[in-house]
């Protein structure tokens, strides 16, 4: 194990490191950031993968969903974060409807990745998204999927909800994960699903999976920046941490998260669902 490819070596993050983080059982740590700032103070705290997430609909412009985002929105918060990253994997979005069909996807997923600096895509789907994934993958984009919750399905779920704890919808989900996984996916993002569910999915890949509302047993944690610093107004879901709270300084904060998440601690079993 070379120390500059590791959690704790100051080369720069790259989607071998993550497979290699996994193997070698240690947890990947993750935030969203959406500008230069921000991404200076994530990177310097040690989070390894950074993700512009298109939560930036509902967190930066204030929308209900993240449904209104659009590709040159995403470009331009992913260019500035990308100014402010050092170490951490530069993970970018695919907005609503910008992977509609593979041939779009590969248009928008280039445009990530030319413009941006972008070293992985995220896109929301399972089974469905396969020919998409392989697609991809073949022109060197890396993908990461994301099951469980998917924000931009919103009104097809009729809420943003825990998925999975019907015995069909998790046998679904554990065959979506396979899928992705052998199209060439690099990462998976599981968003609130039950904690026996995850643990199951992250014994079963070989690709590192990150969790948001998933448990501990993930092999690393992603959380929206906003939600873990206490700024989100209104309802918070169950599965947030506010870290200001015992931090009293952004950088505490984000330290705290690192150390959090790297030693287990983090999420405990109140941010979780069973
Ligand atoms: O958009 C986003 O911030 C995300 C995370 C919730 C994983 O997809």
């Amino acid at each position: 194990m070379s120390s500059s490819t590791t959690n704790s070596g100051h080369g720069r993050v790259t989607v071998s490191t993550l497979m290699e983080m996994k193997a070698n059982k240690e947890k990947i740590t993750s935030l969203t950031a959406y500008d230069y700032s921000f991404a200076q103070q994530i990177d310097k705290a040690g989070v390894d993968l950074v993700l512009v997430g298109d939560s930036l609909g509902m967190v930066i412009q204030g929308r209900e969903t993240t449904i209104p985002v659009t590709v040159d929105e995403m470009i331009y918060h992913a260019r500035m974060v990308g100014h402010g990253l050092k170490r951490a994997l530069l993970l970018v979005d695919m907005p609503f409807m910008s992977y509609a069909t593979p041939e779009l996807a590969l248009e928008n997923g280039g445009r990530l990745m030319k413009e941006t600096g972008a070293q992985m895509v995220k896109l929301e789907g399972g089974e469905d998204q396969v020919e998409t994934v392989s697609l991809l993958v073949s022109r060197n984009i890396p993908v990461c999927a994301h099951l469980g919750l998917q924000p931009q399905s919103v009104h097809r779920l009729g809420g943003y909800r825990v998925q999975g704890r019907e015995s069909d919808v998790a046998q679904q989900m554990i065959a979506d994960a396979h899928a992705l996984e052998q199209a060439g996916a690099s990462m998976l993002v599981l968003e609130c699903v039950p904690v026996v569910l995850a643990q199951e999915i992250t014994a079963a890949l070989e690709i590192p999976v990150i969790g948001i509302g998933a448990g501990v047993e993930c092999d690393g944690q992603v959380l929206v920046l906003y939600d873990m610093l206490g700024i989100t107004m209104g309802r918070v879901p169950q599965f947030v941490k506010n870290f200001m709270e015992d931090g009293g300084a952004v950088s505490e904060a984000l330290s705290n998260y690192v150390a959090e998440v790297r030693g287990g601690k983090f999420p405990a079993v109140e941010h979780t669902f069973q």
